[in-house]
């Protein structure tokens, strides 16, 4: 039956183009189209593993991203033809009746395919897809709520959302992508519309997925895996890498709502230092501007606002201040922004042609035409005194753009913002089409503008709002969270959400930013965001002081403790963020993204496990309490392997690799890597893979000061007979020549004899970059050996203890090296 199918269409694929069921299908080069009922599809191979489909009635719309990058849009492959459609080297996509497209592996498993044709209303549109009875989502930026998007729908549209709870929506961010996973093989998508838009992951019916909008394209991407990793590779293929921020912005950041006068932020500063609380950077909230007007000092409380920079940059404190997107309407009073900004018509208008006002922070506001090129080359030119300054970092916030007053707390839709920028036709359109990409392309106006003002030195810009593709420009945070446990608990599904959607450099307001923690959960806080991505805290106006040291020396001992863990594990967390920047791997990532077929029903292992682990890159897995403010035990579920308790050294779970695929074996190891762990106050569960091979450096109080002792290499030796592996980036941590090869990445694996042997192979330096550190520390953990010496290139180098583990230490020159332990 199927062969005579098959014969049948393959007969109809030499006239051209070929009609299936009153539909047309035109193969060409890279893809197809496919006509039926007025209406159009076309799918194009971008690559093997990446689709772009598009859809319209009467005219195709414009093609035009903000989101991709040029030459991922215009990439092609060439498709082979089959009886329904093509496929590539990796890829089947086949168009059946009533332009239904289905999507499906070389070995034929289906990806995607749809479960209806695509509903049109008015401008607006949905598409939906079948969902299997485990399919699961993920992904969709910042959106509150767990970690797995099934059964759940949303809304995008950027919204200012002060004290934002579990079940919030929209929040800050459009973010349009998810990742799906199906019978065990990963696939991305990205819907690139800007309009309001909504996503249903079987909520309203369970066999069912959706994605539409109330106007704009049927335009999106398909990126299949078939691992999670391959997705989040393919994504940042499409929309860029986030670029590897500073590394003093991986150290602990102070900033609160609001430091006010000078003297009260230079006391913050000293008080870190003095009560040794390693620390990189403080923040300046709006009330150091004169009047809330951005770009502005305010002279009595900040009279010496140059010498305050460089006073704090001697103490080793970058310095990152608010400059909001809202210029104040304030003509004829030389306030520089309103008035070149008029100058050179760079506000949004209403539709009758004047200023668009709204009220915000100064009170009366107008707002630039972010949307316009040369506008968002005005606004960069407003950091010039800031940069000359020393300013070291910029935050972006209320750019969704918050308006106050209006109940739809943003701009009316009928507001005109004017387009004009390269790839697209130069037009006038409504805030509907504008808004959620506003907040975008603020945050790129001030990272192209930062960046021509200090050319070749990283950008470090914060943005509230953006959508996809907006971590090219900014690293984020999770707006005005509250200071409970359950936010406390939120933080890891959220961060590790906004990971999986291109903004793997994030945070959530350490301690929460509405409302005033008890010290045991501050102090909870403060220990669980030493393992996140960015570790700023952050608090809201009126609420109770933050600070390490609030609750006295009991309470800070705790929280520095955890601050200055993260400061030993800098080479490490430094290694991780470099990957996010080359191949888009998420700093904070779900167990699954590294133990992709480890869960026994091939769901994610996440789900098993319940949502609150997560791994800080390859190696760390953090642990913390899933219902923090409870004191009952709770279950830690390890992923299959060997595994060591961080802290102690001690080896837990069982001693194997093994990630069987047999249903039944990878069930009994699931059982045994069940832990019951104590919640306790001063501890924060945390587990490094057997295997790997850990990179620390000793103590430092910022990251200006050179630690005082070698790289340490720490090596958590695997089961006999398996092998490990590790690498350490560094380069000089601000400025872009690292893209020039001057970086030094440096890999190291480890294999164990049957006789126990340990020989470590250290590979000379890749990259130009000579690395700071002239001495090396191989320490070993898990060693059954008690050996006093050890052989670094034949030669016998005496062993030592540090941090009561074993190890050699030795000159480096940056030149290949083995250590063998015996
Ligand atoms: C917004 C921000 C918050 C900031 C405040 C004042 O609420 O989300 O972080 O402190 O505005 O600028």
């Amino acid at each position: 039956m199927q062969s005579r199918f098959v014969c049948r269409l393959s007969l109809l694929l030499v006239l051209s183009p070929l009609t299936i069921a009153a539909q047309q299908l035109r193969l060409t080069t890279n893809g197809l189209t496919a006509t039926a009922n007025g209406t159009t599809l076309e799918v194009t191979a971008l690559a093997d593993d990446k689709l772009r489909v598009r859809e319209w009635r009467r005219q195709a719309p414009e093609d035009a991203s903000w989101a991709v990058l040029p030459a991922s849009r215009t990439s092609r492959v060439t498709i082979s033809e089959d009886a329904r459609g093509f496929h590539t080297q990796k890829l089947i996509v086949e168009v059946g009746e009533g332009l239904s497209l289905k999507i499906s592996d070389r070995s034929g498993h289906v990806l995607q395919e749809d479960a209806g044709p695509t509903e049109w209303r008015d401008d607006g549109f949905m598409v939906f897809k079948r969902r299997t009875e485990n399919e699961h989502f993920f992904g969709l930026g910042d959106k509150p709520g767990p970690l797995d998007r099934t059964g759940e729908a949303f809304t995008m549209w950027n919204t200012d959302s002060f004290g934002w709870q579990e079940s919030t929506d929209p929040i800050y961010k459009s973010i349009p992508f998810f990742l799906g996973e199906r019978e065990g093989r990963y696939y991305g998508v990205l819907f690139d519309n800007t309009w309001r838009s909504s996503f249903d992951f079987g909520r309203a019916n369970d066999a069912k997925y959706s994605f539409g909008s109330l106007g704009g394209p049927v335009d999106y991407y398909f990126l299949y895996g078939p691992e999670p990793r391959d997705v989040m590779a393919d994504y940042a293929w499409l929309t860029g890498p986030a670029p590897l921020p500073p590394l003093w912005s991986f150290g602990f950041q102070q900033s609160r709502y609001t430091y006010s006068p000078e003297s009260q932020l230079m006391d913050v500063a000293a008080r870190l230092r003095k009560d040794k609380i390693p620390a990189d950077a403080l923040w300046l909230d709006i009330d150091f501007q004169k009047d809330n007007k951005p770009f502005t000092v305010d002279p009595e409380r900040f009279p010496n606002f140059p010498q305050m920079v460089s006073q704090l940059a001697k103490n080793h404190f970058h310095l990152v201040v608010i400059a909001d997107l809202h210029i104040a309407d304030k003509p004829n009073v030389g306030y520089g922004p309103f008035d070149s900004g008029v100058a050179g018509d760079h506000f949004i208008k209403n539709p009758d042609g004047t200023m668009y006002v709204g009220p915000v922070w100064p009170g009366s506001s107008v707002f630039p035409d972010f949307t316009r090129q040369q506008t968002r080359q005005w606004f960069g030119t407003l950091y010039k005194d800031f940069v000359a300054d020393g300013v070291a970092g910029f935050w972006d916030d209320m750019n969704e753009p918050a308006v106050f007053r209006y109940p739809s707390k943003t701009m009316p839709l009928d507001v005109q913002h004017r387009i004009d920028e390269p790839g697209f036709v130069t037009r006038t359109t409504s805030h509907g089409e504008a808004h959620n990409i506003l907040g975008m392309q603020n945050s790129r106006a001030t990272y192209d503008g930062v960046l021509a003002l200090r050319p070749n030195e990283r950008p470090y810009v914060m943005t509230r709002a953006s959508y996809a593709g907006g971590q090219r420009y900014a690293v984020t945070w999770s707006g005005d969270n509250s200071s409970t446990w359950n936010h406390l608990r939120m933080t890891i599904p959220q961060l590790m959400n906004l990971g999986l959607s291109g903004f793997s450099f994030a945070g959530a307001d350490v301690g929460g930013f509405a409302g005033s923690p008890p010290a045991d959960l501050l102090t909870k806080w403060l220990e669980l965001a030493a393992f996140q991505p960015i570790d700023r805290d952050h608090s809201a106006k009126g609420t109770r002081m933050h600070e390490p040291w609030v609750d006295g020396p009991e309470h800070e001992a705790m929280r520095r403790r955890y601050i200055e863990e993260r400061y030993r594990l800098l080479p490490y967390i430094y290694t991780v963020a470099e990957e996010t920047s080359r191949d888009g791997m998420p700093m904070m990532r779900p167990l699954f993204m590294e133990f992709p077929h480890a869960a026994t029903d091939g769901s994610p292992l996440d789900l098993v496990a319940g949502g609150a682990e997560f791994m800080l890159g390859p190696d760390l897995l953090v642990a913390p309490n899933p219902s923090p403010e409870e004191v009952a035990p709770y279950e830690l579920h390890l992923p299959p392997g060997s595994w060591y308790d961080y802290w102690t050294g001690k080896r837990v779970g069982v001693a194997s690799k093994t990630q069987a695929r047999d249903a039944e074996v990878r069930d009994a190891l699931l059982q045994n890597q069940q832990i019951l762990l104590k919640p306790e106050l001063a501890t924060v569960p945390v587990y490094v893979r057997g295997g790997v091979i850990l990179p620390l450096q000793e103590l430092v109080q910022n990251t200006d000061e050179a630690p005082n002792g070698p790289l340490t290499l720490r090596v958590y030796l695997p089961a006999a007979g398996e092998g490990c592996e590790g690498e350490v980036y560094s380069d000089d941590g601000h400025s872009l020549d690292y893209r020039r090869g001057e970086f030094s990445r440096r890999r190291a694996t480890c294999s164990i004899a049957g006789d126990g042997t340990v020989t470590v192979n250290i590979a000379a330096a890749e990259g130009s970059y000579q690395s700071q550190w002239k001495r090396l520390r191989v320490e070993f953990v898990g060693t059954r050996l008690e050996p006093h010496e050890a052989l670094v290139n034949d030669v016998t180098h005496p062993m030592t203890m540090s941090h009561s583990l074993p190890g050699v230490e030795f000159a480096d020159d940056a030149k290949a090296v083995s250590i063998v332990l015996h």
